[in-house]
């Protein structure tokens, strides 16, 4: 095979940032997709309808001409959130969803939810409501070795919540292990969970052998090669419970390269090419339309979009660098050649 159609994809978790990255972002997000949850990690962070209306006029505003794209917003859970406020966002149409992030765990989450039982309220209020929860599912004790984050927190905190609310849509975002494929899988319509194209793409090797990459360096780190191909086989299985979000996050070049170097990789531009590629290796092609235009909208229960993508088995070329607000971003595999590209 070498052209597939799809019905336009959507992507359920990314970070467009604000001010003067928008213009990048929003375009880039555009390239490839029609809708995007956007994350509410901002500085700082949006934690209620009124900051999240605002936030979506500010991306609305960096829209380029013609494009058919529109941002689906969340609201960043904190321990004083307000269920009234999340439930009359949701009725207002200005929240699509609520994201779960530790305290701690991740870029910008230091006024994330201390203690879980603080936002059982709240929680119940989403289940009520039919408002999705997106969790970041890493637990942050010092003493849990950070490739185990993901792991102990579905132990320790997942299963709780999804035994605690029966009827609550969780998804458990960007999972990078095979315990929670294994968990998502068997847990039913309501839980569901993303995938990066990272995640799919590399394992920890890629990161770390022959010097450390600080641009495959993200949260949750990507782990061994036994869970990379769990996850290839989550996302190409056809289940329903996975679908696409590239968790792409665009930090300058100053930012990742540097002793100190944060998390997060910036994918958004190439990302619909790199899930080709993977699933194009995994000879399953024929579930790529189920997983990035399909299973979100259907989880979501949203319309399926009713424009179409055409990827080409051509050379695409990833760009080394964006200018972006003044600052430079280098993408992920920033030179590299993927095998696919989309038809503009
Ligand atoms: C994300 C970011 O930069 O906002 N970073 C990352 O490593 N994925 C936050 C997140 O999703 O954890
Ligand atoms: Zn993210």
């Amino acid at each position: 095979m070498n052209s597939i159609r799809l019905t336009r994809p959507d992507d359920w978790h990314t970070h467009l940032r604000d001010g003067a990255a928008l213009e990048l972002t929003v375009a880039h997000a555009a390239r490839s997709f029609a809708r995007s949850i956007v994350m509410p990690n901002l500085v700082p962070p949006v934690t209620t309808t009124a900051l999240a209306a605002a936030y979506r006029e500010r991306i609305l505003h960096h829209l380029p001409q013609g494009a058919d794209w529109a941002p689906l917003m969340t609201l960043y859970l904190t321990d004083n959130t307000d269920p009234e406020d999340l439930v009359a966002g949701a009725e207002q149409g200005v929240v699509t969803a609520c994201k779960l992030y530790p305290a701690g765990a991740t870029t910008n989450s230091d006024s994330g939810v201390t203690d879980i039982d603080k936002i059982f309220p709240v929680l119940s209020a989403m289940q009520q409501a039919g408002i999705p929860l997106l969790i970041h599912g890493e637990v942050t004790d010092a003493d849990i070795d950070i490739f185990d984050r993901e792991a102990v927190f579905i132990e320790r905190h997942l299963k709780r919540i999804v035994e605690s609310f029966p009827d609550l849509k969780v998804v458990l975002e960007h999972i990078t292990t095979r315990q929670a494929a294994e968990f998502v899988a068997s847990a039913g319509d309501r839980v569901a969970a993303t995938i990066t194209a990272h995640h799919l793409m590399y394992n920890r090797n890629h990161m770390l052998v022959g010097g450390i990459r600080p641009h495959y360096y993200c949260l949750p780190i990507l782990k061994r090669n036994e869970h990379q191909q769990a996850l290839i086989d989550a996302a190409t299985s056809g289940d329903a419970s996975f679908f696409l979000g590239t968790d792409s996050a665009p930090h300058n070049q100053s930012a990742k390269e540097t002793a100190c170097g944060c998390a997060g990789c910036y994918t958004a531009w190439q990302a619909l090419e790199m899930y080709a590629t993977v699933f194009d290796q995994a000879n399953a092609l024929d579930k790529l339309e189920a997983f990035a235009s399909l299973n979100g909208p259907a989880f979501y229960q949203l319309p399926v979009n009713t424009t179409q993508v055409e990827l080409q088995r051509q050379p695409l070329e990833i760009p080394t660098s964006f200018a972006m607000g003044g600052e430079t971003l280098v993408p992920l595999d920033a030179g590299e050649t993927l095998g696919w590209s989309l038809v503009q």
